[in-house]
């Protein structure tokens, strides 16, 4: 019995001595059926502990990475090293990782408490320890009043949670979610947003956490790995997508309203918006380029800057969307508050050069060596 105890001591020494226990990292991984490549070469380390979020838009291979990690799906090419061991050919359960679906998968005939301890029954773990695992997870999710209620006596908030719970128990170094929030109404999906992140960071659980919401990616992610096609279109924080987006497809897909690409054209003086020569922006030639710039950085003054049109107004409370035309084209401008316009008033529009993006427009890449130019005050 002491010598038990003691191996078992010295065993979870080595582990917690070893950082790198969940670390995840994916090199050079496909995935194809026939001629359809979900994921296509994709490489990425998620660090121990760390919260990342797949992010894109439907059918971008999101969910088949994510399978692909815990070994629900095999590898047309490339490794999987879990805690930088080669797991490519383990199965699921030689993993080690938990999973959260969007379809919460609990069985309904069984209450809360079974749903729960499901899987440690089915690994023959014995009573007590399940009882006391059971109701330390229902604690942690705060369900421990629930356990006898069935699924279909629960909100879809609750229900959420008996997923959690049951992953939680699991006690695996890794848990994986899959659109978890995904069947919730506005307001429960941004609380459990918080939870999810609080929870995660007290267990210490390596996350990788699947969603197209690029608000859910923002508020909850360390790192963001933006999937288009089946291919990495940026990895970074989410201060570097929003700061830094490399290409068109990033700048549009991160913040609401979208980032304004705005065709440029070359003009005396320098780069003008197309239908609007004469009012350089950008200094050199403008063709062949998009200048890109957010909602938010852009300010109404009645003087300086570009000539405008307002076209429209949203107003959400907060603050309010103008459309405004600019040349030939249209943009979206952010203003605090409630903000009225009648159809066809003239404003000025000015930006801060530092907030300004160029992109390729051939390529969709940011073109580098541009200087944005500072507007006439
Ligand atoms: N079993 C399969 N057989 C063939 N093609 C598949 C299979 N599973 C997924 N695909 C295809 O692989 C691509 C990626 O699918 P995946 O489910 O990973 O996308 P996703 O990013 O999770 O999308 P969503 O946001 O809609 O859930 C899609 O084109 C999909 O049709
Ligand atoms: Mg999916």
């Amino acid at each position: 019995m002491v010598l038990a105890s003691s191996a078992i001591a010295g065993s979870h020494l080595w582990n917690s001595g070893s950082d790198s226990m969940s670390v995840i990292e994916l090199v050079g991984v496909t995935k194809a059926w026939g001629d359809i490549v979900a994921v296509d070469d994709v490489s990425f380390t998620v660090e121990d502990g760390s919260f990342v979020v797949l992010l894109g838009p439907s059918g971008c291979g999101k969910s088949t990475t994510l399978r692909l990690i815990a070994g629900l799906e095999s590898v047309t090419a490339g490794t999987v090293y879990i805690g930088g061991e080669d797991m490519t050919h383990k199965s699921p359960s030689e993993r080690r990782i938990s999973m959260v679906f969007q379809s919460y998968a609990l069985f309904p005939h069984l209450n809360v408490a079974e749903n729960i301890v499901f899987g440690l029954k089915v690994r023959k773990t014995p009573a007590a320890e399940r009882d006391q695992r059971l109701k330390r997870a229902a604690e942690i999710v705060e369900l421990s009043d629930l356990l006898h209620r069935k699924p279909a006596q629960l909100s879809g908030g609750q229900r959420q949670r008996v997923a959690l719970a049951r992953a939680i128990i699991a006690e695996n170094a890794i848990c994986l979610m899959d659109e978890p929030l995904s069947n919730l109404d506005a307001k429960l999906r941004h609380d459990m947003r918080g939870e999810i992140r609080a929870l995660q960071r007290r267990l210490g659980v390596t996350v990788v956490y699947v969603t197209h919401d690029q608000s859910e990616a923002m508020s909850m992610a360390d790192r963001v790995i933006l999937l288009r096609d089946g291919r990495i279109e940026q990895a970074g924080t989410p201060d570097e997508l929003y700061d830094r987006p490399e290409t068109v497809f990033a700048a549009g897909f991160i913040g609401t309203p979208s980032m304004n690409l705005l065709d440029l054209t070359d003009g005396p003086g320098g780069a003008g918006i197309s239908g609007l020569e004469g009012k350089p922006v950008l200094d050199g030639p403008g063709e062949g380029l998009k200048l890109g710039i957010r909602p938010e950085h852009i300010e109404i003054r009645d003087f300086g800057g570009l000539p405008a049109e307002l076209v429209w107004s949203d107003y959400l409370g907060a603050d309010t969307i103008l459309t405004a035309r600019v040349g030939s084209q249209s943009l979206l401008v952010r203003v605090p508050g409630r903000f009225d316009v009648a159809r066809g008033v003239s404003v000025n529009l000015v930006w801060a050069p530092e907030n300004v993006h160029v992109f390729d427009t051939a390529t969709g890449r940011r073109a580098s060596g541009r200087q944005a130019l500072a507007m006439a005050a």
